[in-house]
């Protein structure tokens, strides 16, 4: 996959530790096997390093498997793959395809993911500006990420597959009924893309009883770790085991 100079949008090309274009711009590769193409240094960039770890925690604990599982039988090995907020690439190392590039804002994610994982172009960049070019993927997801609708369609190849992985309505409610005096399901709704058409909806759910550890890391790998009061916080503390729904739904679009 040809990477874009975010500066002057001409071809990086790699050499040793760095990728440098016609220009002369420059980015030196991390030691642990990332690039670093955000240009925006001082705005606030990605999830933290407890909440990498906290996912890092509980995903190597194959909890979220089946939906590996169930991505993987929509991509191919020849597919070119580009993950949109890939985190610590707990998915993107999974992917059976052999070209394969994730983008994230989070340093601490990339460097988890860049260390273990030398198959996949890791590199730092807003996926709302992401340094690629157009028409240049098969396959493009987002898994509980923001959704870069233009740039999702602007990379993807015509007939190419957006997969959108996103909570369903069930999904961890236990874990609410738990903190909340009142929980609430999900809100659901379709999620429109210009240029792309929906070609599918999987819903797949399954139980699993999480322990104490389990359910923290699981909490803070969650929007609600930032949005719940500390008096409700305390709750999940004297929690020692709980059996967990996970629900998460899988829009398959193909660009028109
Ligand atoms: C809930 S995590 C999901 C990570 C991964 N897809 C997974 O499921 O394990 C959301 C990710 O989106 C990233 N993110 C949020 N806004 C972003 C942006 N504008 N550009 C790139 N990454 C972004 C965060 O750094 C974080 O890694």
């Amino acid at each position: 996959m040809e990477i874009r100079c975010p500066v002057c949008k001409e071809t990086l090309h790699k050499n040793e530790n760095t990728y440098r274009c016609i220009h002369g711009h420059s980015f030196d590769i991390a030691r642990e096997g990332y690039v670093n193409l955000y240009l925006h240094k001082s705005e606030t960039s990605g999830d933290n390093k407890e909440m990498i770890q906290a996912r890092r925690n509980f995903l190597n604990r194959d909890h979220y498997r089946f939906l590996l599982d169930e991505l993987n039988r929509h991509i191919s090995e020849e597919d070119i793959l580009v993950d949109l907020a890939c985190g610590e690439g707990y998915y993107t190392s999974r992917f059976h395809s052999k070209d394969k590039t994730g983008i994230d804002l989070s340093k601490q994610g990339l460097r988890y993911a860049s260390k273990s994982d030398k198959d996949t172009v890791y590199i730092l960049s807003s996926i709302f500006d992401v340094p690629l070019y157009d028409g240049c993927a098969d396959k493009v997801l987002t898994i509980f990420a923001p959704i870069a609708k233009e740039e999702i369609v602007r990379i993807l190849k015509k007939d190419g597959r957006f997969l959108l992985v996103r909570p369903d309505e069930e999904h961890l409610f236990e874990m609410k009924e738990v903190l909340y005096e009142k929980p609430y399901r999900n809100d659901i709704e379709d999620i429109m893309i210009d240029g792309l058409v929906l070609e599918k909806q999987l819903k797949i759910h399954q139980k699993a009883i999480l322990n104490k550890e389990e359910l923290h890391d699981l909490f803070l790998m969650t929007p609600y770790s930032n949005t719940t009061s500390v008096s409700d916080k305390k709750k999940l503390n004297s929690c020692d085991g709980l059996s967990v729904t996970f629900a998460f739904i899988i829009d398959i679009y193909r660009k028109i």
